[in-house]
């Protein structure tokens, strides 16, 4: 029995375990395959930004993270948008573990009110199993990098011998620097990071570019200072102008990736050789402040020919895709509901009422913000039927269904519903009888099997009565079973 659920970032050896199957996960199969550090991944969930929320999600079976989640939304911009980064250890795959990690954030997605989910993969050859996992989810690939490598230290000659062709930089100074940026450059450096975020190609992904200040470059740079050394290049004119920059990051734990991150010029400053001025000296510096990389990243667009060509001339080799993928998703209404069995198998059901006719369905309701799964179950089942303290039951369906006229104000809902196995008890719910019809409840019924085969009426799921056949006769799938309306 799989089970999905939010890791404590704060329970380290909980954490360690979730990021070892997270990480197995990512680089299966890929040789340059660059996956955050734990070091610093564990710092970021232990101390959240204010402007992001990173939330870790782990598929546990008896206790042991078989696969991981990396789920995370911006809380001040792009605030329809989260991104999700499924991995899955070679050894269990192609299990459903994966899509019940998705599940987890079609859920959440919709609990939060967003519609737009975003992934990225690193594919370094066809076929490729997430490439596969992404476009069965519906995702759409909406911008392709080349991710490039080249080997560390740096190849002295070739360094010398791209100054001596580069020629002299003529009306321009460069200025470098380790760390946080200096105060006195901080206005210009926070206006070339808007730059870059508006220039940048992206296909097309959705993104709300938010100007960058020198508060918030000063609190991010703070942030990433703790587990990178940023080494950064800035042109300006001889005037004083800002020009460019580019920036690279070494891990400060023990590690083997350097990833050269922004490369800008300007537009009305290109064409002087300013890019390759700025990697040049960002080199030099790099020499210096290097430790254990054996290895520099960067990526580039597949239609940015210019950089491609530079990228060439500083020795990268493309080692893989980088893909930038994006799914809408119906705005949904998330709700957790209970199949509830006593111990002579019979189940309880509620009746609703509506314009169109009486519907029987399982009791279980729509999630209030800020609650899981679990925690709504818990509280509509005490409203609604009494039912309570029982243990974290088994998660057995999961179902989308886009449709008007089931949820006010939403394309539809997502149902997913929890096995309850329970002593027979009559139920008294805490909601009184009126409260229930003014939510369109009213009747609550023990059924056997049988009872429910031979009803002519209607059911939600439409077919009820087979599933739940199915799920008494063979137990509770592994993972939740995803259901049609
Ligand atoms: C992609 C990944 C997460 C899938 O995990 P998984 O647990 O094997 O996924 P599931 O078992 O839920 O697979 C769901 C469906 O995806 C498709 N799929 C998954 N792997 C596939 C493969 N190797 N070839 C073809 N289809 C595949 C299938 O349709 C599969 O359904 P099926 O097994 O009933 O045919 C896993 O391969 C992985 O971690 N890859 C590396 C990281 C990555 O690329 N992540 C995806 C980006 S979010």
């Amino acid at each position: 029995m799989i089970l999905v659920r939010e890791i404590d970032p704060a329970d380290l050896a909980l954490f360690d375990e979730w990021y070892d199957a997270f990480r197995a996960g990512a680089v299966a199969g890929r040789e340059a395959a660059l996956v955050v550090g734990r070091e610093a991944l564990g710092y970021s969930l232990r101390n959240p930004s204010p402007l992001k929320q990173r939330i870790a999600v782990g598929a546990f079976e008896d206790d042991r993270v078989l696969g991981g989640m990396l789920f995370e939304y911006r809380l001040t911009d792009n605030l329809d948008t989260v991104e999700a980064e499924i991995d899955v250890p070679l050894a269990h795959r192609r299990r459903g573990i994966g899509t019940a990690l998705w599940q987890w954030a079609v859920t959440r997605s919709a609990q939060l009110g967003r519609t737009i989910v975003q992934t990225e993969l690193g594919v370094p050859s066809e076929p490729w199993p997430g490439a596969a996992f992404a476009e069965r989810l519906g995702f759409g690939v909406e911008h392709v990098e080349e991710h490039l490598v080249v080997p560390l230290p740096y190849d002295d000659l070739r360094l010398e011998e791209l100054q001596s062709g580069v020629g002299r930089l003529d009306g321009y100074q460069l200025i470098s620097w380790a760390g946080v940026c200096p105060p006195e450059h901080q206005q210009a450096y926070a206006d070339l990071h808007t730059a870059m975020d508006l220039d940048v190609p992206t296909g097309g992904m959705t993104r709300e570019v938010v100007p960058w200040t020198v508060d918030k470059l000063e609190a991010s740079e703070a942030r990433i200072d703790r587990n990178y050394l940023a080494l950064v290049t800035m042109a300006h004119t001889d005037a004083g102008e800002p020009a460019g920059y580019t920036l690279l990051y070494l891990p400060r734990a023990d590690a083997e990736h350097a990833q050269q991150d922004d490369t800008l010029v300007l537009r009305e400053h290109r064409g002087h050789h300013l890019g390759t001025h700025l990697k040049l000296a960002n080199l030099e510096q790099l020499a210096k402040h290097r430790t254990t990389q054996r290895f520099l990243h960067t990526w580039t667009a597949l239609s940015n020919a210019p950089m491609r060509k530079v990228n060439a001339r500083f020795g990268f080799r493309a080692v893989e895709e980088h893909r930038e993928l994006e799914l809408r998703l119906p705005h949904l209404r998330p709700a957790a509901r209970a199949v509830i069995v006593d111990e002579e198998e019979r189940i309880l059901l509620v009746r609703f009422e509506f314009a169109d006719g009486p519907l029987w369905a399982t009791p279980g309701g729509g999630l209030e913000a800020g609650e899981t799964l679990i925690e709504g179950l818990r509280r509509e089942l005490v409203e609604e039927v009494g039912l309570e303290g029982f243990p974290d039951p088994q998660h057995v369906w999961h179902q989308e269904v886009v449709a008007d006229g089931h949820a006010e104000g939403f394309d539809g809902v997502i149902n997913d519903y929890f096995l309850i196995r329970t002593p027979h008890f009559t139920p008294a719910g805490a909601m009184t009888p009126t409260e229930l019809r003014a939510e369109n409840l009213h009747a609550i019924q023990w059924w056997t099997l049988s009872e429910l085969e031979s009803h002519e009426g209607r059911f939600a799921p439409r077919n009820l009565p087979t599933l739940i056949r199915e799920l008494l006769e063979s137990g509770p799938p592994s993972t939740p079973t995803q259901l049609g309306l």
